[in-house]
């Protein structure tokens, strides 16, 4: 069943109400950490391009936290209503908000959007391939902006330039405070690591060189795409203009200079450097246009550069 969509503002309500209704001191500072999460995910959606239903990443912000009150009898209930494996239960009780949040969503808001739910179900522990909601929501929940401390610091400086890496270094430093205070871990966070800790390679820091290479004055409107999850080619793609024929050889001869290049073609007005896991794309103004490359990586994420 489609959820019937209400608006943005109704769930806020519905949010703020569960969380009146409880004792728990912190319950203002809960909501508007909410709120967080909701704006923090439209944040990254937009900086990257997301191929991400809008509407559904507000609710799925607002709500990820909306069964964070419960009681252990509340969540044992859902278990038994649900006919859910009693095992859940054996995991940190840090978690149940989240693996047994999305079952009171829907009973009680009646919201039935798988997306929606998954990223809910998931925003704690994470787990392997994420969708892109299911990880901006993960993201959002750790990097929203009243979080302080030095490690939100760190992730959210990285999460403005590569949010894949940053899922990875939230993971990675999840696992090693949980690891150090002898708590429990899920499955699922160790299981996310092993499949986002690629996204800590090398290539990336290699992406920055090459960007200072073309970068000198050589070319303009540099956009990278991130292809990591598109392509078995490469990693990265750079398209990118060249101000004359003369700054495109120029750029070229700098690339083959300070990198081993796999492979380079030429076309009137459009030259391709293979680096690799990382492929740059240079045209002259007029050719970018007529080849048409920015519009078929329209739902491409993006790499934000920093100047
Ligand atoms: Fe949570
Ligand atoms: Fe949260």
């Amino acid at each position: 069943m489609m959820t019937p969509y209400k608006e943005i503002k109704d769930y806020q309500t519905c949010l703020f109400e569960k969380f009146s209704s409880s004792q728990d001191e912190e319950r203002f500072e809960r909501y508007q950490h909410s709120i967080g999460v909701m704006k923090k995910a439209i944040e990254l959606i937009d900086l990257y391009h997301l191929p991400v239903d809008k509407n559904k990443a507000m609710i799925a912000g607002i709500l990820h936290d909306y069964a964070k009150l419960l009681t252990k009898s509340e969540f044992e209930d859902i278990v038994l209503r649900h006919a859910l494996p009693l095992s859940v239960l054996d995991s940190s009780p840090k978690v149940w908000h989240a693996l047994l949040g999305r079952w009171v969503v829907e009973d009680e808001l009646d919201i039935h959007d798988e997306e929606i739910l998954s990223a809910i179900e998931f925003h704690t522990t994470g787990k392997k391939q994420m969708t892109p909601l299911q990880e901006v929501i993960f993201l959002s929940d750790y990097i929203e902006d009243q979080r302080q401390g030095k490690m939100y610091e760190k992730v959210r400086n990285i999460a403005m330039k590569d949010y894949k890496k940053a899922i990875a270094i939230m993971l990675e430093d999840t696992i090693t405070y949980v690891r150090s205070r002898n708590l429990p871990l899920h499955p699922y966070t160790l299981e996310a690591y092993e499949d986002y800790k690629k996204y800590k390679k090398e290539v990336h820091g290699k992406l920055e060189e090459v960007l200072e290479t073309i970068d000198r004055n050589l070319v303009e409107n540099i956009m990278v795409y991130d292809v990591r999850n598109f392509s078995s080619l490469c990693d990265y793609v750079i398209v990118t203009t060249a101000l004359s024929e003369t700054q495109m050889f120029a750029a070229i001869h700098y690339l083959s200079e300070d990198f081993i290049l796999r492979g380079i073609e030429k076309g009137h007005g459009w030259s391709l450097v293979d680096l690799g896991d990382i492929v740059v794309h240079l045209f002259l103004k007029e050719d970018r246009e007529l080849y048409g490359l920015d519009r078929l990586y329209i739902n491409i994420p993006k790499v934000s550069i920093q100047k």
